[in-house]
């Protein structure tokens, strides 16, 4: 499967960065994930495909509960360190190497497709809903957590867009709730849920730290941050506590079913 610029830019910034994500990472807390399932019926034993399963927090919750887990990335070192995680707590998984726009299984293979805080970085979102709807079995479920921006609020977007790209190369565009409907209406899920809920983001240096995001990088970021408009000052609540900065992301969570 031959990759585009955005996935090799994926593959080659979270193969690097791989040891960041596991344990200790923020998005080992899986309280989001575990809201959202509260909402979702499941056979007992599941199957389960984690797209751009990262450090695994989502896939691994999944496997805990008992279900049978499919963990698939972009980024081998990614996959390796999941599953070694996982076996640190006793779960099996079976890992897969792809891009989220293109799967290798078979149609109606899976009863829930999760992807938590990694569309933004896909090339197509739009091909990657396409391929869920197709892997999903008939009463399936999609779950998707990311961050994400009200619709109708260009500038704030667009001024998010610039500070994601400078911290992470590899960051590609945040999708409003409005289009992810779209996407899903168009693949033929329906869309039971789609929310934003405030979430903090911890010091912007902990941030670039976790991006490696380059000084010069850095340098631009803060003088975004200085400048924002107040469209992005009030959606992301930019402030200052203790000398570090802070914002909110609006984080979606999206549930359809097929
Ligand atoms: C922040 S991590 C994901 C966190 C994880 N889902 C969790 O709940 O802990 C983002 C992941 O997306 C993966 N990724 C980025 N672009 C991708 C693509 N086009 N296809 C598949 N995986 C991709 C990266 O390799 C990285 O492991």
């Amino acid at each position: 499967m031959e990759l585009d610029a955005v996935q090799r830019a994926a593959q080659e910034q979270f193969a690097r960065q791989s040891g960041r994500y596991g344990k200790g990472h923020i998005l080992e807390n899986v309280a989001d994930v575990a809201d959202a399932l509260s909402q979702i019926s499941l056979p007992a034993i599941a199957d389960v495909l984690d797209v751009a399963t990262g450090g695994g927090h989502t896939g691994l919750h999944l496997a805990s509960l008992g279900h049978r887990v499919t963990l698939a990335d972009i980024a081998a070192p990614m996959l390796e360190k999941a599953a070694a995680l996982g076996a640190s707590r006793g779960l099996t998984v079976r890992t897969r190497q792809h891009p989220a726009e293109e799967f290798p299984y078979g149609d109606a293979s899976f009863d829930l497709v999760t992807c938590r805080v990694a569309p933004h970085h896909f090339s197509s979102p739009e091909s990657f809903v396409r391929e869920t709807a197709r892997v999903l079995r008939p009463g399936g479920h999609f779950l998707l957590i990311d961050g994400s921006v009200e619709d109708g609020q260009p500038e704030a977007e667009e001024w998010l867009h610039q500070v994601e790209k400078l911290r992470d190369p590899s960051h590609h565009r945040f999708v409003t709730p409005g289009t992810w409907t779209k996407f899903c209406e168009a693949a033929g899920l329906k869309v039971k849920r789609a929310t934003l809920a405030p979430m903090k983001q911890p010091d912007l240096n902990w941030y670039f730290d976790c991006a490696a995001t380059s000084p010069e990088n850095r340098r631009l970021v803060l003088d975004l941050v200085a400048h924002a408009p107040e469209s992005a000052r009030h959606l992301f609540r930019l402030a200052e506590e203790d000398g570090k900065i802070i914002w909110w992301w609006q984080r979606l969570t999206l549930i359809a079913a097929r």
